[in-house]
């Protein structure tokens, strides 16, 4: 049997501590450069995309813009807009939340990053939804967890609805004519629980006819939603065996909706860390980990796990005594942890049998580190956990803006080319070329 291909992404970091911005290396998260420089990285590696985050608002703890959060980031459809025209191959995914946004523009902006990039479009569509982010949409308080992915699931069908508004006679008629398409076109109707929108859709059929649908959440509700409407997983589950159940549970799911296997592509997000050895890679892992928990930093992302001050704690010392406080107000925005109670029992039970303090444990339990080795190392273990189906392929996440996958692309590309299981360039033009997933019926052929 012919053995699978490797797909891969880059991940530009945005909110979170994998980034070690006290390294002098480190550029800035806002300046154009920095984009164009990783991106350029990723192209010349033959990635199949680029992935930008989404923080709608920083959270914080007692008033205080949290310590783990960067201050200021541009919007994502933008800066996308803009590596469009540095870069010709590479796709380009914005993460955008379903919940807070409405399908006509949505729609319209990703189908317009679809023709300005020649195809290479994809949406992350992510539910999150607290109180205090929704207060930025006059929606504090909007929808609980089930209706998040109802609301999701119509949205993205309304989009589709609106991508497949206008056929190819209408932009044939447009090209002849040289006017404005001939009349009716885009013209569209969705009814739903959520949606209930008519018009005309005022953006011709993109190359890809449906922009590439990423998803990333990881509740039943999500997953089903996932088999139901993605093309693409960004999930957490990044070990071998995490991975293989969380890919066998998935791909299971694809059947009830029609679809086959190959239809749904699983991607962990995942770091690398490449050494000239071994010994040498799990050195420089250590010290990147060091960089990447501070004492401030574990005391931070302790208050999120356990919702009270902490403040006066001493980060080298053991794990508070005290239960978590879920909704204590302490801390507000997204905490990322859903079950804190059991997260914190889990940690507790580490933390106990290695005798580790609490930046220890912070650093054990939330920076694991995925691929630590040679460049052999890793091209043979990426290769090995994808052959095994504990993916299709994975979204790299650096820890350093933008040089992050310097190494990753001169050293470990080569050897995944030579194993036969990467492209040594790139054979299609879009993002679903790459993806090897079918442009869906009635694309206008050539209409970039
Ligand atoms: C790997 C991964 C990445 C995510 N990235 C984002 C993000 O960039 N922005 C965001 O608002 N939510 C993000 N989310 C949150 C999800 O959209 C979702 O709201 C959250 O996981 C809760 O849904 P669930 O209960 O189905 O997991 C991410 C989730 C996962 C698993």
């Amino acid at each position: 049997m012919a053995r699978k291909q490797l797909h891969l992404a880059a991940h530009f970091p945005g909110v979170n501590n994998t980034t070690v911005w006290s390294d002098p290396r480190s550029r800035s998260q806002i300046e154009f450069s920095s984009f164009r420089d990783l991106a350029r990285t990723a192209e010349e590696g033959t990635f199949d995309f680029f992935f930008l985050a989404e923080g709608l608002r920083l959270r914080e703890v007692h008033g205080q813009i949290h310590d783990l959060d960067v201050v200021g980031r541009p919007e994502s459809i933008t800066v996308l807009t803009a590596l469009a025209a540095v870069t010709t191959h590479l796709g380009l995914a914005a993460t955008v939340n379903a919940t807070f946004n409405e399908p006509y523009e949505l729609a319209r902006r990703f189908a317009s990053l679809d023709h300005l990039s020649g195809g290479r479009a994809a949406w992350n569509v992510v539910t999150s939804s607290d109180a205090f982010t929704g207060e930025n949409f006059r929606r504090g308080g909007f929808l609980d967890h089930a209706d998040r992915y109802t609301r999701a699931s119509e949205f993205v069908s309304a989009a589709r609805t609106l991508w497949d508004s206008w056929t190819d006679d209408d932009l044939i008629a447009d090209r002849r004519s040289g006017r404005f398409a001939a009349e009716g076109a885009g013209r569209f109707s969705h009814r739903g629980q959520h949606f209930d929108i008519a018009g005309e859709f005022t953006v011709p059929r993109s190359p890809q006819g449906h922009p590439v649908v990423i998803q990333a959440g990881d509740s039943a509700d999500g997953r089903d939603f996932a088999a139901a409407q993605a093309d693409v997983i960004f999930t957490r589950h990044g070990t071998l065996e995490a991975g293989q159940a969380f890919y066998a549970d998935v791909k299971s799911r694809l059947a009830a909706h029609g679809r086959t296997p190959d239809s749904l592509k699983i991607m962990p997000g995942v770091s690398v860390v490449v050494g000239d050895t071994d010994a040498e890679a799990e050195e420089k892992a250590a010290h990147i980990r060091s960089q990447q928990v501070s004492g401030a930093t574990a005391i931070a992302t302790a208050e999120l796990l356990w919702g009270i001050d902490l403040s006066d704690r001493d980060p080298d010392g053991p794990l508070p005594l005290q239960d978590p406080v879920v909704g204590s107000g302490v801390v507000r925005g997204r905490v990322g942890f859903t079950d804190p109670v059991a997260t914190v029992a889990q940690w507790r039970e580490a933390a106990e049998s290695h005798g580790w303090s609490l930046r220890q444990t912070v650093i054990a339990q939330q920076n694991r580190q995925s691929f630590i080795g040679s460049a052999d190392t890793i091209a043979r273990q990426l290769d090995s956990y994808v052959q095994a189906d504990a993916a299709d392929g994975y979204i790299l996440v650096p820890h350093l803006t933008p040089g992050g996958l310097d190494d990753f692309v001169a050293k470990v590309v080569p050897l995944l080319r030579e194993r036969g299981v990467f492209r040594s360039e790139y054979t299609g033009r879009t993002l679903r070329d790459h993806l090897q997933l079918p442009t869906p019926q009635g694309a206008a052929s050539g209409a970039a």
